[in-house]
């Protein structure tokens, strides 16, 4: 066994008191950071991907080695499977995938955009154990405190996040339900096969593991009430 995987240490104690405020300021201002030249070669082997492709697309965000992209080919064989993850280390060590997969190295909110753009609809999106940023001055590097979170719900799907912080994925149900998104947050069950090498980690290293599922359709209501703010 690998060593083991220390619990994630923070200081903050709840939800962020700073969510609301960020919240309602990317649903008002458009994340505008333009295009990076990195991210190219990725979206345009997106384009491809999608142009032979007409059925449904699921997406695995911060997808590390591709391990559970490979999994999700399996569970959606119809479906073009999406895995993105920034690092080429990581991507190295990928497993084989079946002709419905595909790995891009670009960073997810890039991906995210440029799949809003392109109007697509996603069947399934997975977030799986994402960097916590357990810092409160790192709320807007969780991916429910950055500027693209609006364009990750504009793409649709089932939803799930997991991680083994948490207070992360309860103050990402928060952020859904701010923008009127119901969600659902349970352990991970211990029986299931590892989508991941963190989780598989994470596991041996007898942490407890956290799973938000929603559905993102259209929300209930669009505008961040007053009793939240
Ligand atoms: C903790 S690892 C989890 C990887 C994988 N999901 C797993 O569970 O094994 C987080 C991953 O997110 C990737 N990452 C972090 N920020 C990213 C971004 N903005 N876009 C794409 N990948 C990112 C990192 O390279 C890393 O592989």
């Amino acid at each position: 066994m690998q060593s083991p995987s220390r619990q994630i240490q923070s200081s903050q104690r709840g939800v962020h008191s700073g969510l609301p405020a960020l919240i309602r300021r990317h649903q008002q201002h458009a994340w505008q950071k333009p295009v990076q030249e990195v991210d190219l070669p990725a979206l345009e082997h997106l384009d491809s991907a999608l142009e032979s492709h007409r059925g449904a697309v699921v997406l695995d965000s911060f997808c590390g080695t591709g391990q559970s992209t490979a999994l999700l080919c399996q569970r959606y064989p119809d479906a073009l499977v999406i895995g993105v993850d920034k690092s080429s280390h990581r991507l190295s060590r990928r497993p084989a995938l079946p002709e419905n997969g595909v790995l891009l190295q670009a960073h997810c909110e890039a991906v995210w955009r440029h799949l809003v753009e392109r109007e697509t609809q996603l069947s399934a999106h997975t977030i799986l154990y994402p960097n916590p940023w357990p810092k409160p001055g790192h709320l807007g590097r969780r991916v429910h405190g950055h500027p693209a979170f609006p364009l990750l719900l504009a793409l649709g799907g089932a939803l799930e996040l997991r991680s083994n912080w948490q207070l992360y994925v309860e103050e990402f149900g928060v952020a859904l339900s701010l923008l009127g998104y119901p969600s659902r947050v349970a352990t991970v069950p211990s029986e299931e096969e590892p989508l991941t090498l963190f989780e598989e980690k994470y596991r041996q290293s007898g942490h407890a593991l956290w799973s938000l599922t929603a559905r993102i359709g259209s929300p209930a209501r669009t505008q961040i009430t007053q009793d939240h703010a």
